[in-house]
């Protein structure tokens, strides 16, 4: 079943996945920058996802640190979840060329609610298209979430891979922690996987930069089991990975 999935990406895209063996790799930031359990979540649901990615995390204190050279081989960068956007972008700053030019050249972003954020021009790698930005949706007319407790919140999600290719999903419920909005200054070139359900805000997009691409998504759709133990709300929807796999699917088949 997999081994047929990943063909179908292989021809659908540009890199050498294949069969088994020759998966494509990921590269995970973790560190200062990123939340507790954040970049493993992701690296999970990268593993269980169509391209069944091999998994590597890199930072400050990891083995290996956000380099060119790190970047070297990797199809897919991800920036995880985090705290706040200024204590953030003081550990990644560091990182902005790199991660640029890695994009520009071919390679592929995907930022987490944080990691979407710092996608951005102000106190971010810059990588969205011109005159575009990310910003907080619980400031924006018609949120739904108006302050940065932890909860869920609804979106629209319209799949763009696998069987579900074109269907909406109205008002699902997302993990949600001040996530960003995603504001496109035209969205021609863009794919919009999500809104928000309460003002049609973007919540996830990809989008070209130089020969790259770079997902975002304002919510949390990785959010498992342990993201919900010890608060005081569940998931209506129950925790579903499909929107994530969706979302990091779309980013690799460009
Ligand atoms: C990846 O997924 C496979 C099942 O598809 C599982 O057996 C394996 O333990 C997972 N690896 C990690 C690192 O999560
Ligand atoms: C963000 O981008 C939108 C769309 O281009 C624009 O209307 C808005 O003014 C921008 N906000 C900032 C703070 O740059
Ligand atoms: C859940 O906790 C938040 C604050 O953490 C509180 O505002 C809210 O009233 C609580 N909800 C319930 C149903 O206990």
């Amino acid at each position: 079943m997999r081994a047929t999935i990943i063909a179908t990406s292989l021809l659908a895209g540009t890199m050498a996945l294949g069969h088994e063996g020759c998966r494509p790799k990921a590269l995970i930031y973790r560190g200062p920058a990123a939340c507790e359990d954040c970049p493993e979540s992701i690296a999970s649901r990268l593993n269980s996802s169509a391209p069944h990615f091999e998994v590597k995390f890199a930072g400050p204190n990891e083995d290996i640190d956000i380099t060119a050279e790190a970047l070297r081989d990797v199809q897919l960068y991800v920036q995880p979840g985090g705290g706040d956007l200024d204590p953030a972008w003081k550990h990644t700053k560091k990182y902005k060329r790199i991660i640029r030019d890695y994009v520009s050249q071919g390679g592929r972003y995907a930022g987490f609610c944080l990691g979407a954020y710092l996608a951005g021009k102000d106190r971010g790698f810059d990588i969205l298209p011109p005159g575009s930005n990310a910003t907080d949706e619980i400031d924006q007319p018609g949120r739904q979430v108006p302050d940065q407790r932890d909860t869920v919140i609804q979106v629209d999600w319209t799949f763009q891979t696998g069987k579900r290719k074109g269907a909406t999903d109205k008002g699902r419920w997302v993990y949600f922690q001040d996530g960003a909005v995603i504001q496109l200054l035209q969205e021609r070139s863009a794919t919009i996987l999500g809104r928000y359900s309460s003002n049609g805000d973007i919540a996830a997009s990809v989008t070209p930069f130089g020969k790259g691409w770079v997902g975002v998504v304002g919510p949390h759709p990785e959010a498992d089991e342990l993201w919900y133990e010890g608060l005081n709300f569940t998931n209506p929807d129950g925790i579903r990975f499909d929107i994530v796999h969706d979302f990091i699917e779309e980013i690799m088949v460009q």
